[in-house]
């Protein structure tokens, strides 16, 4: 069994570790960083999934970001340990944490990354949104959580400051957790882990 939890202080380290040892260095020179600096985590999305052990097997974490004045979910870094790849954790972490956007009210949600992976979860190419330079348009990937959230939704993406949203809808998320939700739940078909079977929350 694999227990899922929304990430707390005592995980970053780990999962910074993890997102270092999944992506190229420099990961952080990335535009997609620059949305985030100074801007709190969404906390109750950041999830960190683990097996019996405690081993991190993969995390997932979202920033609040602006596109035009229009809150927006930027999703990503999402990353799965490279000795448990392909066995379905990065489609569990994709699709536990969407659900539990799409819970917590928000509408719409986008990211950077390849069309192929990203399109079997409802991700479809944004045409007018603009990610800071240099960042392939192609890879600028969006996903309605609410039926239109995306039409009207266009110009450049920016750096989360409103008062507003930090105050609103946020305002459970904006601190760490203290304590874990830890959820348990089976490993999906294919996992090397343990018994296949649904996630259940
Ligand atoms: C991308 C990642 C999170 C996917 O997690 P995962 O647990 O391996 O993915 P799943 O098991 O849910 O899905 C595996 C499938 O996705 C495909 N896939 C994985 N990465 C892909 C990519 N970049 N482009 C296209 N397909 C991809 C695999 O080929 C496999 O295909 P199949 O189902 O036809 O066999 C993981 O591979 C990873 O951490 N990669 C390095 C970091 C990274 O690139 N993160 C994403 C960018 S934000």
């Amino acid at each position: 069994m694999y227990a899922l939890c929304p990430e707390t202080q005592n995980d970053t380290p780990e999962v910074e570790a993890l997102m270092d040892l999944c992506f190229a260095p420099g990961r952080t020179a990335l535009s997609s960083y620059r949305l985030r600096e100074g801007v709190p985590q969404v906390w109750a999305l950041c999830l960190v999934l683990r097996d019996e052990a405690g081993v991190l097997l993969g995390a997932i974490r979202y920033w609040p970001v602006r596109v035009g004045e229009r809150p927006v979910l930027l999703l990503g870094p999402v990353a799965v340990h490279p000795t448990t790849q392909g066995e379905g954790l990065g489609a569990l972490l994709m699709r536990e944490s969407l659900s539990r956007a799409r819970e917590l009210g928000w509408a719409r949600v986008m990211l950077v990354g390849d069309l192929p992976y990203y399109q079997r979860f409802g991700f479809a190419k944004l045409d007018d949104v603009e990610m800071p330079p240099p960042t392939n348009p192609d890879r600028v990937l969006g996903l309605e959580l609410v039926d239109g959230a995306w039409r009207g939704v266009n110009g450049p993406v920016t750096r989360e400051t409103s008062a507003r949203v930090a105050a609103g809808l946020n305002e459970q998320l904006r601190e760490p957790p203290k304590s874990q939700a830890r959820v348990v739940i089976s490993p999906p078909a294919g996992a090397s882990r343990g018994v296949a079977g649904a996630g259940k929350r």
